[in-house]
């Protein structure tokens, strides 16, 4: 589905990303992980188009992504929730989803009726400012956003991350109903390993910006976390 090849990137003179090659299979929920600082978001922002590759490829279905703009992921069906979630916090949740309308492709009036099914507690929000909800409502919006553009890749940028365990698990649940149920393809950046075990199901690493792992969720190893993961 998406297929990374020789990737290098730089911030100014600091090469960040060094010839990462990442494969995220169509159906897979792959999860990439990493310590902090490795280039787990700059990998994403390259893919989305938010910020210059110095050379390599990124091939979406087939077709390279490199040099189109960020605007012309939407319609091409790739859906981003960064990391930090970046809701309006001045718009009301329903205002927050509409965004998602505008970019879709072939055009829809209302939000789909799934995007609901999927965050019922949405629904009795849409009156409600973005930056009124909880942090892990937020994060469901964030997704929620997402989804309604009907992606076929959805790309998360540590969706837990500062959130609290209960609605760690339903976004949890929401994940693996969206890669199993309803077949869209996953990849997530994740640093909570039970959750990774749990919805994963291919595991990527990036260390200091070269990926050093590539295999299935169970090559997730104590052995791997001590030399990759752990500080
Ligand atoms: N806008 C930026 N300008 C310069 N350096 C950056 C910028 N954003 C991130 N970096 C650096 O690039 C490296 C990778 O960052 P990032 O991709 O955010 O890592 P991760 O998401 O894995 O925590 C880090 O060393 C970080 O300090
Ligand atoms: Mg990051």
């Amino acid at each position: 589905m998406l297929e990374i090849s020789n990737l290098n990137q730089f911030y100014g003179g600091s090469h960040t990303l060094w010839d990462v090659s990442l494969q995220v299979p169509a159906g897979s929920c792959t999860c990439l992980m990493g310590r902090n600082g490795m280039g787990k978001t700059t990998l994403l922002k390259c893919v989305m188009g938010l910020l210059p590759a110095a050379s390599g490829q990124i091939l979406y279905q087939g077709r390279d992504l490199r040099g189109l703009p960020a605007e012309a992921r939407a319609p091409l069906r790739i859906g981003y929730v960064p990391q930090g979630r970046e809701i309006f916090s001045q718009l009301t949740v329903e205002e927050n989803l509409r965004i998602g309308l505008a970019v879709r492709r072939p055009r829809v009036r209302d939000v789909p009726e799934q995007v609901y099914e999927m965050f019922p507690v949405l629904k009795q929000m849409l009156r409600r400012r973005g930056g009124d909800l909880s942090g892990g409502q937020q994060q469901q919006l964030a997704i929620a956003r997402a989804l309604v553009l009907d992606p076929a890749l959805l790309i998360l940028d540590e969706p837990t991350e500062g959130i609290q365990p209960n609605i760690v698990h339903e976004i949890g649940d929401v994940i693996i109903r969206l890669n199993r149920e309803v077949n869209l393809t996953v990849l997530l950046v994740e640093q909570k390993l039970p959750f990774a075990r749990r919805v994963a199901s291919d595991l990527r690493v990036l260390d200091k910006g070269r990926l050093v792992v590539s295999g299935k969720i169970e090559a997730l190893t104590d052995e791997l976390v001590r030399t990759h993961l752990t500080v």
